[in-house]
């Protein structure tokens, strides 16, 4: 049986750290609890203790009989280490490899994957402090429930207050049961638009959002890839351990991939490039009622197709995978741009009217040499992983 040491914080949303053990014992977890000094203010240990049947460890000093050094053992007992909810005071901690109570020397201590589902007012969460520890902590690969956005318990509207807990335990057993059948592979995402200048205050773009492009190269990274992802301008944080290139133009996102896609044994195209750019970008703010010829005409070049000059390039070995955004005839497109993309398999989907771009789901098809095969609707988060193992079969 699998155990996640659930790490126990001193706040207010302490109260649903109870219901987190219980989804996980659900799922057939074994749970045990560390809680810091500051968390036994508000819930007695008895209350986790009678939840988890196990011993719940407070102190540094008050050992488990026959067990004296607690801190090492809890360590390596835990496939997963989660810490909800986790306050600004303990992420800084850890973020700077203070251990001074049981559960950050715990935490530092433990090979296991950290997951941190941050609680707290919203000006500690927005403060820079907090956000250059989280950034820290994401750089190393610690993973995050980000805090959702709301009414908080103090009466501030704003960002901090925990995520949901279905959300906490889902992300918990996905990382638990992360599947690591993408260890020692390369993968190489485009997401995010792209934006051709028209002058210095205007452009060509499109409302991609990057989501899918993120989901997957959490999902890669999760399942043990080294994982590189090319995105135009979106207002997405960087993925836990993921290298992140972040570009404006087609023309940058041809540059970026062109330099990294020999390196790569997977590369998915899910970027949303604009297919075309201004001939000739003004270089100063065209003004309305003058004489610029570009107000009245604006001429526009192709950009170079990023996609099908890679798999007119890939290696045998290689596997590109690309994307078709319709909005008709999904089936028909993805099976015409498998072809003249000279992918493995294409993804399609319609888009458009609400569809897709920026949504949290999405429903797919899956084209390639052998046939078609449907997926969702569901989390593009859960669509990572379902194109991940299409990828694998290709
Ligand atoms: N793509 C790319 N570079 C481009 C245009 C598209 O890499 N300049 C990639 C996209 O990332 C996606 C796939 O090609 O994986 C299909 O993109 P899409 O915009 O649907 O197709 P287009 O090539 O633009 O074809 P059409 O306009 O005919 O639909």
């Amino acid at each position: 049986m699998r155990t996640v040491l659930v790490g126990v914080t001193g706040c207010v949303a302490i109260y649903k750290a109870c219901e987190v053990v219980r989804g996980l014992q659900k799922a057939g977890v074994r749970v045990k609890v560390v809680m810091t000094e500051h968390a036994t203010e508000f819930i007695k240990p008895a209350m986790f203790r009678a939840l988890t049947r196990e011993p719940v460890a407070v102190g540094l000093f008050d050992d488990a009989p026959g067990d004296p050094i607690h801190h090492i053992s809890l360590a390596k007992e835990a496939d997963l280490f989660l810490i909800a909810p986790c306050t600004a005071n303990v992420m800084g901690k850890i973020a700077h490899g203070i251990a001074d109570d049981l559960l950050t020397t715990t935490a530092m201590a433990t090979s296991a994957p950290l997951l941190i589902a941050p609680a707290m007012n919203v000006n500690m969460y927005e403060s820079t402090a907090n956000q250059e520890n989280m950034r820290a902590l994401r750089e190393r690969g610690v993973a995050f429930v980000d805090s959702g956005s709301g009414y908080l318990a103090c009466g501030d509207m704003g960002k901090g207050r925990l995520a949901d807990v279905d959300e906490i335990v889902s992300r918990a057993l996905q990382m638990l049961g992360a599947r690591r059948d993408l260890v020692g592979k390369r993968v190489l995402i485009t997401t995010g638009p792209t934006v051709e200048p028209i002058d210095p205050v205007r452009f060509i773009s499109n409302p991609s959002s990057g989501k899918t492009g993120f989901a997957l190269a959490e999902a890669a990274q999760e399942r043990g890839a080294e994982v590189q992802l090319v995105c135009g301008p979106v207002q997405l944080d960087n993925p836990a351990g993921v290298e992140v290139m972040r570009v404006k133009t087609a023309l940058q996102m041809y540059d970026a991939v062109d330099a990294r896609f020999d390196d790569t044994d997977i590369a998915i195209f899910a970027a949303a490039v604009s297919d075309f750019r201004p001939a000739k970008p003004a270089d100063y703010k065209l003004k309305k009622g003058s004489a610029d010829a570009q107000l009245q005409i604006l001429e526009l070049v192709e950009n170079p197709d990023i996609l099908a000059s890679m798999g007119a390039r890939k290696r045998p070995d290689q596997v590109v995978v690309g994307f078709a955004a319709e909005t008709e005839d999904v089936e028909e497109n993805a099976r015409k741009k498998l072809v003249s993309k000279h992918a493995d398999l294409i993804i399609g989907n319609l888009a458009g009217n609400g569809r897709a771009f920026g949504t949290e789901e999405n429903e797919i098809v899956l084209v390639d040499a052998d046939g078609i095969a449907h997926a969702g609707p569901t989390s593009k988060r859960d669509l990572a992983d379902i194109i991940l193992d299409a990828a694998l079969k290709v």
